[in-house]
Formats: C-alpha cells, sequence, structure tokens
C-alpha cells in the first residue's frame, strides 16, 4: 500500500486574478497529484466558508495565505502516513481537525484542496483515469462513450458575472441529451461563435464576462432569450429538438426589501407575481431549466413553481442547497426542486459531495456538476462528472482556458471509452 509522503499548499491565482489555493501531494512510491479550488461570486449564504486572509495590504484583502498554512502546518501532518485510496479516512481526518458545521476553521477552500488532491491520487496509486476510479467508489452507472453528461453552455453572462444591465445571471443553451458530446460541443461552439455575429451586427457590445458568455447591454432578460432563439434559428439547429434554452436566474442577488426587481416590467415583483412571469417564460420558451428562480430562503415560492411546472423541466436548487445533505432534504421532503447543482467547493470534501449526489439520485432528482465562476484550469470536475454518472455539466461558455480545459478533458474521455469499448 502506498502512504502519502508530502502534502504542499500554496497561493495562485484564479480565472478572475484573484488568490486561491493550490495543494500538492507525494505518495511514498513517487505518485503526485495537484488540486486547485475555485471560487463564487454569487454564493450561497449557506455554503461552507472559503477562508480569505481579509489582509487589506495583500490582494485587497482576499489572499489565502491562511488557508495555506493550515496545510501545510496544520493538516500536513495529519494525512502525511495515510493511505491515498481509503478517501472515507483521509475526509473523516479533515472534518475531525476542523470540527465545525461550516469548516469555518480551517476553511473550506483548505480542506477540499486536500481532499480532492488525496482523490486523484488515489486514482493515480490505482493507475486509472480519474473518472474511472470515481466510478469505482461513487458510480451508480458504467459510463459509456454514448452516454456522458450533456453540456450546459451559459452563451450570455449577466448578473455578477457580466458587465452588462442583465439581472438574471445566466442564459443557457443546452444540446438534446440524445448528442454525442462530441457532437453537443461542436453545437455550443458554433453557436457561442454565431451570437458573436449576431451581436456585431446589431452593434451590441461583445465583450465576454466571467464564465466566458457575452455580456451585453439590453432592455431586458426577456431580450437576452430572444437573441438565444434567433441565434439558433439563424442556425443549422432546431431550437428545442437539437437545443434547448435555460437560465440561472440566481434569484437571491435580485431580492430588493422583498421584492424582486428586473428591467423587464415596470414594478418590483413579489415572490408569486415572479413566479407567474417565470411560468409564461417557460410557456413561451419551452425552457428546460430555470435555476435559482427565488431567493434562498423563500421555499414557498420554490414549492408553488415546482408543483406547478416542475413535470415539464427542472427546477434547479443551488443556493438554495449549497451541495449540502441537510438542504437537499429539506427540500426533497418539501419538494422545493427536482435537480440539484453539485459544487464540491460549497461543501468541502469529495466523501460529502457524493453522498449528497446519492441521496439527490435516490430521488430522482437531476444531477449538474458545476464549476464556479472563479476557476482555474483544473479538469478534475469532467472525470467526477462522468464517474458519478451526472446529467448535466455546467462549465460555462466554450470559451476562456478555464472553462474549455473541462469540456476538452470530456472530449478525451469520450474518445477513451469509446476505443475502449469499441
Ligand atoms: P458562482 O456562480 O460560481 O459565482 O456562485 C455560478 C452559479 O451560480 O451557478
Ligand atoms: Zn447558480
Amino acid at each position: 500500500m502506498a502512504k502519502i509522503k508530502s502534502v504542499y499548499s500554496r497561493e495562485i491565482l484564479d480565472s478572475r486574478g484573484n488568490p486561491t489555493i493550490e495543494t500538492t501531494i507525494w505518495t511514498d512510491n513517487n505518485h503526485g497529484s495537484v488540486a486547485s479550488i475555485p471560487s463564487g461570486a454569487s454564493t450561497g449564504k449557506l455554503e461552507a466558508v472559503e477562508l480569505r486572509d481579509g489582509d487589506q495590504q495583500r490582494f485587497n484583502g482576499l489572499g489565502v495565505l491562511k488557508a495555506v498554512a493550515n496545510v501545510n502546518q496544520i493538516i500536513a501532518k495529519y494525512i502525511i502516513g495515510q493511505d491515498p485510496t481509503n478517501q472515507n479516512n483521509i475526509d473523516q481526518i479533515l472534518l475531525n481537525l476542523d470540527g465545525t458545521e461550516n469548516k469555518s476553521k480551517l476553511g473550506a477552500n483548505a480542506i477540499l484542496s486536500v481532499s480532492q488532491a488525496c482523490f486523484e491520487l488515489g486514482a493515480a496509486c490505482e493507475d486509472k483515469p480519474t473518472f474511472e476510479y470515481t466510478v469505482e467508489k461513487y458510480g451508480l452507472t458504467i459510463p459509456t462513450a454514448l452516454h456522458l453528461p450533456t453540456p450546459i453552455f451559459n452563451l450570455i453572462n449577466g448578473g455578477k458575472h457580466g458587465a452588462g444591465n442583465l439581472e438574471f445571471q445566466e442564459f443557457h443553451i443546452i444540446p438534446s441529451s440524445q448528442k454525442q458530446f462530441s457532437e453537443a460541443l461542436e453545437i455550443g461552439s458554433e453557436l457561442y461563435h454565431n451570437l458573436k455575429n449576431i451581436l456585431i451586427e446589431k452593434k451590441a457590445i461583445h465583450s465576454v464576462g466571467d464564465e466566458g458568455g457575452f455580456a451585453p447591454n439590453l432592455f431586458s432578460n426577456t431580450d437576452a432569450i430572444e437573441l438565444l432563439v434567433e441565434t439558433v434559428e439563424s442556425s443549422r439547429y432546431k431550437l428545442n429538438q437539437d437545443v434547448f434554452i435555460g437560465l440561472d436566474i440566481a434569484a437571491s442577488e435580485l431580492l430588493k426589501n422583498g421584492k424582486y426587481k428586473i428591467s423587464d416590467v415596470k414594478d418590483n415583483l413579489s415572490g408569486e407575481q415572479f413566479r407567474d412571469f417565470l411560468i409564461d417564460l417557460n410557456r413561451k420558451y419551452s425552457l428546460i431549466s430555470i435555476e435559482d428562480p427565488f431567493d434562498q430562503e423563500d421555499w414557498k415560492d420554490w414549492i408553488d413553481l415546482t408543483a406547478n411546472i416542475g413535470k415539464q423541466l427542472m427546477i434547479v436548487g443551488d443556493d438554495l442547497l449549497v451541495t449540502n445533505k441537510k438542504r437537499l432534504a429539506e427540500a426533497i421532503e418539501k419538494g422545493a426542486c427536482n435537480a440539484i447543482l453539485i459544487k464540491p467547493n460549497q461543501i468541502g470534501t469529495i466523501s460529502e459531495t457524493a453522498s449528497v449526489i446519492k441521496l439527490a439520485k435516490k430521488n430522482n432528482f437531476s444531477i449538474i456538476v458545476s464549476h464556479r465562476s472563479g476557476d482555474t484550469d483544473e479538469d478534475f470536475l469532467a472525470d467526477f462528472a462522468v464517474g458519478v454518472g451526472a446529467d448535466f455539466v455546467k462549465f460555462g461558455a466554450p470559451g476562456r482556458g478555464e472553462r474549455i480545459a473541462k469540456y476538452n478533458r470530456l472530449s478525451f474521455i469520450q474518445e477513451y471509452l469509446a476505443s475502449k469499448n469499441g
């Protein structure tokens, strides 16, 4: 059995140019792995704590030297000597060392960097690609080249991710799940470029936001959806057959004094009025998914919307569920949504992430494995999504290196599986 020989963390930069943590772990038989951790902008209130230094003299307070020191000076000595293939044991050590509900002592960024690096090291020690190792540890189905997670492409960035004036955070193009991944990627890339040309023709801003999607100034969120419709209609693909439209409202960011404020209507909307607005949008565009349609504490409207249109599309809990088993159990009991966004850094260990996925699957929730708006060139999530049998991945636009690293890894996995299975 290989044993962990060294653990070393350092501060690197993410795609927004903000500090984040990277951890490298080696075994005594010279296997190594490196894990870097992403960071959100529209974070849920109940996410595990991302530890930042708060020292205004460095990186405007965003440094992560405390988290780095927590790994190098506290965590490392307990992890050295352990078996990297025993993920439950590694994660239990991390949980015990932290001892808090929200990982505020050591930082979820510090903890996940070790958890994830150990997981990848376990795969390396068993001489397996990480997705195969994930299947063995947590998979409920065996992946094939024909059945990889369907990509959700974020083509228009609003809210906290774009400099434009759109309130909704993300406007998605989602290829049909009938398509193979390579074809889905081709569709995403073609539509991305077609949308850019349409924006140029309209003399609209066509620079991109944090997740690589365009961030134009438009009159309303509905106009952004119309732009996606126009993009698909001017392509060789058919809307609601080859490709679908989805939204991440990130509505916790829209709530002002108990009302939702959007440019599509003059008056601010109550939860019920906003629910009716979304039901209308769905009627008009046959959406495939709406993520975070309401504030993270607004259970009533979540429940109403799911009761109303939950049979037609995915109602996705991101800020609502924060990859947290207790929140998910509450949502299941209340019937508040029917799909879950999975972001390992919202909870902080690989084992806990896998156990949330298991509970979600057991209750027939759709599983969407997701990046963060501040990310790195890390491609771990592609393997993890395939391994756990996720239905979808949400890795941003088909543009910008940190997004493409993940999509390209999926395309490698597709080719690998095709060559193995014939
Ligand atoms: P975040 O956004 O990474 O800024 O939280 C992603 C999302 O809301 O899905
Ligand atoms: Zn979201």
